[in-house]
Order: C-alpha cells, then sequence, then structure tokens
C-alpha cells in the first residue's frame, strides 16, 4: 500500500461535495451531455431553436432538454427539438453520445433530412423514438432492433423507403410502431406473428405503398390497433379477424382486400372497423350486432362487394347509409328495402 492508495478516497471524499455543489444550486449539467448537445448545435448550424444552449448555462436548464435527477445525478434522459423549418440538416450522430436518453423526439421539422444515424444504438435506454413529421428518408434500419428499451417508434409523415424491418419483432417491451405517410413498399413480415399473442404492439402503417397478402401468421397476436389503410394489400385479411380477440380497431380501408366477409367473426370488443374501397365480398354477418355497443364509435364497410340484407341490431343501427353504400347488392336499413 503506497501513500497514492490511501490518499485517494479521501481526496474523492473532499472533491465529491465540490463538484456537487453547482448541480444542486440549479448549475445542472453532466460534462459529456453538455459536450454533445453543444456538438447538435453545432451540427444544426446554430439555429436559433438552440439560443437557450449556451456553453455559460447549465444543459438540463436548456429548451428541449430534460434532466431526470434521479438518473445517474441528473444526466439528460429527454431531447426534443420541434415545429421549426430552420432546422436544416441530417440528425447528428451525436445523439448517441447521450447515453441515458430515454425519449428522443424530432417532430415538424421539414428540413431534417437523410437517415437514421445507427449511432441512435448506443441509447440503450431509450423507450419513446419519434421522428414524425420530418423529411427523412433512406430504409427504416433493422439496427432499430439492437435497442431492447424501446416501446415506441413513430417514424410517421416522412419519406422513408424499403420494407418494413423483420427484425423489430425481437423488441421485448414495443408497444406501438407509426409508419404511417412514408413510401414503404413490400408487405408485412411473416415474423410479426411471432409478437406476443396478447401484447402485441399497435401497427399503424396507414398511407403507404405495401402490398402483396397479409401473411397467416399475422393471425396469432391480437393486435390492439391494426391500421393498414391506403396502401396496396390484395387477398384475404380474415385472419385478422375472430371473436375471441382482444382487438380494439381494425382500419382495412382502401386496399384491394378480397375475401367472404360472410366467414368473419367480429372481436367483441371492436371499438373501429372501417373496411371501405376494397373487394370484399359475402354478406355482413349477423355477429356484427354482438360487438359491445357503448364504446363502438366507427363502422364503413361502404364500396365493396357486399351482398344480402344488413343484420339489424344495435351496431348496425348506429350507421346511416355511407356506413354501407356503394356495393354490389346490400340491402335493408339504412340502405333501401331488400
Ligand atoms: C465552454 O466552457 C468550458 C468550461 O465550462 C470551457 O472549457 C470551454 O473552453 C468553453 N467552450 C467554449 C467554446 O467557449
Ligand atoms: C427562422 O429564421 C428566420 C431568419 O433567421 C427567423 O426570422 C425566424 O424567426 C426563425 N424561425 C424560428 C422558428 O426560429
Ligand atoms: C406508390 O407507387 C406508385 C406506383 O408505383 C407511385 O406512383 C406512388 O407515388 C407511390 N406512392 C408513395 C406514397 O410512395
Ligand atoms: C372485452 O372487454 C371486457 C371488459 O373489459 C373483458 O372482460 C373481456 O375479456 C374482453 N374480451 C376480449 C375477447 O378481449
Ligand atoms: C365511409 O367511407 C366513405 C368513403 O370514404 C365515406 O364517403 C363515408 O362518409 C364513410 N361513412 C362513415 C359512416 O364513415
Amino acid at each position: 500500500m503506497g501513500p497514492k492508495s490511501t490518499f485517494l478516497p479521501l481526496l474523492l471524499l473532499l472533491a465529491s461535495p465540490l463538484t456537487l455543489l453547482p448541480q444542486v444550486a440549479g448549475g445542472k449539467c453532466n460534462k459529456e451531455d453538455k459536450r454533445a448537445l453543444l456538438s447538435i448545435k453545432s451540427a444544426f448550424h446554430d439555429a436559433y431553436h438552440f439560443a437557450s444552449w449556451t456553453n455559460t448555462s447549465a444543459c438540463c436548464d436548456w429548451y428541449g432538454v430534460d434532466c431526470d435527477p434521479g438518473v445517474a445525478n441528473g444526466r439528460v434522459t429527454g431531447l426534443f427539438v420541434i415545429t421549426d423549418s430552420n432546422v436544416t440538416g441530417p440528425i447528428p450522430p451525436a445523439v448517441g453520445d447521450l447515453p441515458f436518453l430515454t425519449s428522443l423526439r424530432f417532430h415538424k421539422l421539414p428540413n431534417l433530412i437523410g437517415n437514421i444515424p445507427s449511432s441512435i444504438t448506443r441509447l440503450i435506454h431509450l423507450s419513446v423514438l419519434t421522428l414524425s413529421w420530418n423529411s427523412l428518408s433512406g430504409p427504416i434500419p433493422a439496427f432499430l432492433s439492437q435497442i431492447p428499451s424501446l416501446t415506441i417508434i413513430d417514424l410517421s409523415f416522412n419519406l422513408f423507403s424499403g420494407s418494413i424491418p423483420a427484425e423489430l419483432v425481437a423488441l421485448p417491451k414495443l408497444l406501438g410502431i407509426d409508419f404511417s405517410r412514408n413510401r414503404l413498399t413490400g408487405s408485412i413480415p411473416a415474423e410479426f406473428g411471432k409478437f406476443p399473442k396478447t401484447s402485441a404492439p399497435n401497427l399503424v402503417l396507414n398511407h403507404n405503398n405495401l402490398s402483396g397478402v397479409i401473411p397467416q401468421e399475422l393471425g396469432v397476436p391480437e393486435w390492439e390497433i391494426i391500421d393498414l389503410s391506403r396502401n396496396m394489400f390484395v387477398g384475404d385479411a380474415s385472419v385478422l379477424f375472430g371473436a375471441e380477440k382482444s382487438t380494439l380497431q381494425i382500419d382495412l380501408s382502401r386496399n384491394a382486400f378480397e375475401f367472404d366477409l360472410s366467414r368473419v367473426e367480429f372481436p367483441v370488443n371492436l371499438t373501429s372497423l372501417d373496411l371501405n374501397h376494397n373487394k370484399i365480398t359475402g354478406s355482413i354477418p349477423a355477429q356484427i350486432n354482438q360487438i359491445e355497443p357503448n364504446f363502438f364509435a366507427l363502422l364503413n364497410v361502404s364500396y365493396n362487394l357486399l351482398c344480402g340484407k344488413i343484420p339489424v341490431g344495435p351496431i348496425t343501427a348506429k350507421f346511416g347509409a355511407d356506413a354501407f353504400f356503394h356495393n354490389k347488392c346490400l340491402c335493408g336499413a339504412p340502405l333501401a328495402p331488400c
């Protein structure tokens, strides 16, 4: 034992109250977080949005920066940059240098361009990733599956292209993905059938160029919300139904689905069912009126190839003709008598 090893703990003891003092006194900011944030500011050409991000102030006080006093002595846990067309360029790779980040939001930045940087895989605590209403492009990277803490991935309203990465099924805490309003192609990966049956994430994929058939495997998870509206899907979507499922919302509208609705049973807790503009045949099953009516808000089977009498009951009685019109030979109230 040399003098060094005996003095070191003492020095640390003496030093720690001093180094903690500025943080307690409102001077809160981890040095490394601050360096990463200033690098982000500089990558965005010091846009006015970052005016409060000055070297002389504490980064926990900066606009759009959240720190959690309970996390490693006040590390940066949240970063949001929203609604600003002056923020231009790609997402700075330095976002990966905020290791305690749980929430990252870049929203309504029309001049935010480029790909999602792979450095975000270093954010091993990241729970909410919101990169919505920007001009981001390129593929939805499979490396997102390397961030097991992710619960929400919202990439809606961008220019992402390519297919949906099957690897996302590996994310154990996923509650929802929203990839709506992009330029995605291909179908939904059959691997998504391996999401936990009773806690599958919400799947919001409307307004893309997705195509092909719905893999049979997707009939296993009980999607609470599944929205495939405004794509180019074809074929049979009946696997998504089933009276025993806990599904709440199904939107298949404006695709080219083609299946016999007569053979379908509706989840009894459904609150919203939109099938308009497809090529769905058969008739509306009487079982539709066994859906719990109290919370049921939307039914639309218009613009299909349905036939037969609309079954009478509490669900169908809630809606007017525009929920049923433009079918092949659907009849009975609220349409013309059969
Ligand atoms: C920012 O402040 C640190 C000390 O707080 C100092 O070392 C550094 O030189 C400053 N940087 C700039 C660009 O002023
Ligand atoms: C964007 O920049 C322009 C010109 O510098 C400025 O007038 C405007 O206030 C800025 N907008 C925002 C939201 O910061
Ligand atoms: C979908 O594909 C069609 C033709 O392939 C193209 O014209 C259209 O712009 C695409 N839509 C989107 C949202 O990418
Ligand atoms: C429907 O909701 C009720 C009340 O919340 C619940 O008890 C029941 O298990 C649900 N049924 C299904 C099939 O999820
Ligand atoms: C159903 O969808 C059609 C086509 O978009 C629309 O015209 C109609 O108003 C909708 N009706 C209801 C009840 O949602």
